[in-house]
């Protein structure tokens, strides 16, 4: 099984912020959506950009190169030119420390 990784304090991932950390060479990224943690792999499956850097509307991340939405809490992809989901992964709270786990390969 996959290691969890610590993301940080859940006083440091404000309402509406995103970060990204590394899991092992993935590059996820960890967002607070109205307190809620969701984490999606920071790759658009448009064509392999990053995913963060545009803009976030409520639940959905907005791609910066070409525009495909994204929904935070499922990994969905919403509009063209992205079809295919980003990988979504767990997130658990403990204590005020918010972690984050790559579980695709368990
Ligand atoms: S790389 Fe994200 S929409 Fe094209």
């Amino acid at each position: 099984m996959s290691d969890w990784i610590e993301v940080g304090a859940t006083d440091t991932l404000t309402p509406g912020g995103v970060k990204v950390v590394d899991a092992d060479g993935t590059a996820i990224a960890v967002f607070n959506v109205a307190g809620e943690f969701f984490a999606l792999e920071d790759v658009c499956t448009h064509d392999g950009g990053q995913l963060t850097g545009g803009c976030i509307a409520g639940d959905e991340v907005v791609c910066p190169r070409h525009g495909a939405r994204f929904s935070i809490r499922t990994g969905a992809a919403l509009t063209a030119p992205a079809y295919e989901p980003t990988a979504c992964f767990p997130v658990k709270i403990e204590g005020n420390t918010v972690w984050v786990r790559d579980d695709r390969w368990d």
